[in-house]
């Protein structure tokens, strides 16, 4: 039986992250009586306590509005430590603030190239001792520095006090993808490649980087969202049925999944930059930096051996939604004297911004014909006191909770698949915002049907 964390502290209290996400995740657990613990935030801002619940009242104020009995609440439990994370008098200084706290939860809301120092000073401070640590993405920026981190994370805190966050994990609509596949006994004997000809998950946003030049151009969309959110999508859309809803259950047959994905080659991917973008600030003038993927992925495993997962994401698009097609096979005949659409049978799963199950299927049209028309049963989902991702996920990890939670060995076998592509890859193909990427993102699907288009009530090729 684990024990819940006694305290919180997150690291990067002053960062954009904690401003749009964290603090509004803290007051929503402070109004639901999730947090009843110290909140610690740690950073280097020359600040004092009270700029921090500024800031934290600005974030709130920003960011989904402020509940003041929550917030009053919230800003008892607040506590700040400045201070720079290399200087062991910082980490003393939290170990005394932790005081009685037996189970802290330490989270990294920081860059990847501080982790190490911070682990290692939690440790040698005597923070880390009873303590859990939340890492945020990107884990990494390759295979190699995966296996680094790991390994550092591995010298202070065990698998098990480890978690690794992906926001995409917190969403109700992406945990509903296991549900639904499993909670329902009509599609287990169609998910295969008996029945799916191939399936595309589109991640589209209508907007750029928003302001966060520096940190993309170090990224790029594959590292940003492909190797992580979106491979994740792809497991719970392809994995095999756990035996349990156990965490170690869920874990071991997404690691199968993962290990089953074949690593990406050079000529199954197309890499596309918007038009404006090395205008960007932090952006470098001659960035070859993609803010657009559009990949062919193939997992050989007995399940899926022939069935393609098409996976496009990109910036400056021409609408934001996160969707997935499964097309299926056609009729094996046609008895009707007509040509049948490429796929009139699909499921769509529309993740964001609406939550949208949809079956494609053809229906008689009326008059004398026997002759159809493809219709759409749709159900629509509204999830009402929906939490967000982090305020799931942190209120996991506080109870020690890792299902949501990407494992050591996921995470590196998710940089395997897109290890290959990250240096030996095409020039970024220049697109206009506001389009579908580059021309050549089309080679990517094949046969004539092309991507769906993830407009409301539209499955045409776009
Ligand atoms: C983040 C990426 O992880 O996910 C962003 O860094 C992206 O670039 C964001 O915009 C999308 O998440 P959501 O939940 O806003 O769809």
């Amino acid at each position: 039986m684990t024990s819940a964390s006694d305290a919180f502290v997150f690291f990067g209290a002053t960062g954009d992250l904690a401003y749009k996400k964290i603090f509004p995740a803290l007051q929503a657990m402070v109004a639901r009586g999730d947090l009843d613990m110290p909140v610690i935030g740690v950073a280097r801002a020359g600040w004092t306590v009270e700029q921090f619940r500024e800031r934290a009242r600005d974030s709130l104020e920003h960011n989904g509005g402020i509940d003041e009995d929550a917030f009053a609440r919230l800003s008892k439990q607040l506590r700040y430590i400045e201070g720079d994370y290399n200087d062991a008098g910082t980490f003393d200084r939290l170990r005394e603030t932790l005081g009685d706290a037996q189970r802290p939860l330490h989270y990294l809301a920081i860059p990847p190239g501080l982790f190490a120092t911070v682990v290692q000073a939690l440790d040698a401070s005597g923070c880390a001792n009873g303590a859990r640590v939340v890492v945020e993405k990107p884990f990494g920026r390759d295979l190699a520095s995966a296996r680094a981190l790991n390994a550092t994370l591995h010298q202070v805190f065990d698998e098990a006090s480890i978690f690794r966050i992906d926001h995409y994990l917190g969403k109700e609509a992406v945990q509903n993808l296991l549900y639904f596949r499993f909670a329902n006994a009509f599609l287990e004997p169609l998910w295969n490649r008996d029945y799916v000809d191939s399936v595309q998950i589109t991640m589209a946003e209508d907007f750029g980087v928003q302001g966060r030049g520096g940190f993309y151009d170090g990224v790029g969309a594959v590292r940003d969202v492909v190797q992580n959110h979106l491979l994740q999508v792809v497991a719970l859309l392809a994995m095999n049925a756990p035996i349990g809803s156990d965490p170690a259950s869920i874990h071991m047959e997404k690691l199968r999944l993962f290990r089953a994905m074949r690593p990406l080659q050079a000529g199954e991917l197309v890499r596309g930059q918007f038009r404006g973008y090395r205008d960007e600030p932090g952006v470098a003038g001659d960035s070859d930096v993609e803010t657009f993927a559009a990949l062919r992925l193939h997992i050989d495993t007995w399940r899926w051996a022939g069935v393609p997962f098409y996976i496009r994401a990109g910036k400056n698009l021409p609408i934001t939604s996160t969707q997935v097609v499964v097309d299926l096979k056609c009729p094996p005949m046609a008895i009707f004297d007509e040509i049948l659409p490429v796929h009139s049978n699909y499921f769509r799963l529309r993740l964001s911004p609406e939550v949208v199950i949809a079956t494609g299927v053809r229906v008689k049209r009326a008059g004398d014909a026997m002759r159809g028309e493809n219709v759409e049963l749709t159900a629509r989902h509204q999830h009402v006191d929906e939490k967000s991702p982090y305020e799931r996920l942190l209120g996991d990890a506080i109870r020690g909770d890792t299902a949501l939670f990407t494992s050591d060995a996921a995470v590196e076998a998710a940089w395997r698949v897109v290890d290959p592509v990250l240096k030996d890859h095409r020039a970024a193909e220049a697109y206009e915002p506001g389009t579908w990427g580059p021309a050549s993102a089309a080679s990517i699907v094949r046969g004539e049907e092309g991507w769906h288009d993830p407009r409301p009530e539209t499955s045409a090729p776009c």
